[in-house]
């Protein structure tokens, strides 16, 4: 049997009834049949303090365990003053260090931006395309996963409109060769 490509999907919100979490626990059943998605919640993560770095908080041990672990990542972020969420951005600072230990190195990566907005958290989502430089993961480009008017597209807590459910299995399923492409010469 083929081992499947272990994606791993962060960033929601931890509020009830957040969309984006809505939006991240319908990935695993959108994922193509070669791929798997898991989902790991930022709650809990302590604020970034560089004094910690030899000695790394159990969360943020366990994060960076399951980052390694994976494949590929799935980034799934609502917009906070036209940017990505503090929770969000703390939790990326701390997988990237210590210094020479980033998690996300070489990582397949993609991101879904959600907002009950008319821009999707396309403002968060271009902040996070710009973090990927120095997170040094290979950014899926296309589809870009801009989810405007979320609530609309949410009924009974499941993320219903047909149309976003098709760009998010394109997503995944690109996310997915993108994994597994062959990588040519150093990078
Ligand atoms: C601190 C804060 C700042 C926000 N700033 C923006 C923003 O810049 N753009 C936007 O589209 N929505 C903004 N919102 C509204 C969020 O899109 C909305 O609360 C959304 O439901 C949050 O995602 P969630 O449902 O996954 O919790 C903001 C919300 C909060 C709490």
């Amino acid at each position: 049997m083929v081992n499947k490509t272990k994606i791993l999907a962060f960033g929601a919100s931890f509020r009830k009834g957040s969309y984006s979490k809505i939006v991240q626990g319908s990935l695993a059943a959108l994922a193509p049949e070669n791929a798997s998605v898991s989902e790991f919640s930022l709650e809990g993560i302590p604020i970034f303090n560089q004094d910690l770095e030899g000695n790394l908080p159990s969360q943020v041990k366990e994060f960076k365990t399951a980052i390694e672990a994976s494949d590929a990542i799935v980034i799934v972020t609502p917009e906070y003053n036209y940017s990505v969420p503090g929770y969000l951005k703390n939790a990326i600072d701390w997988a990237t260090r210590p210094y020479g230990s980033n998690s996300f190195d070489g990582k397949a990566a993609a991101i879904i931006s959600t907002s009950p907005g008319t821009l999707g958290g396309s403002r968060a989502n271009y902040h996070l395309r710009q973090c990927f430089i120095t997170m040094n993961v290979r950014a899926l480009n296309r589809p870009e996963a801009i989810i405007s008017q979320v609530d609309q597209k949410i009924k009974d807590n499941v993320l219903a409109d047909e149309k976003t459910r098709d760009v998010l299995k394109k997503l995944l399923q690109g996310l997915a060769q993108l994994a597994n492409a062959k990588l040519t010469g150093k990078v």
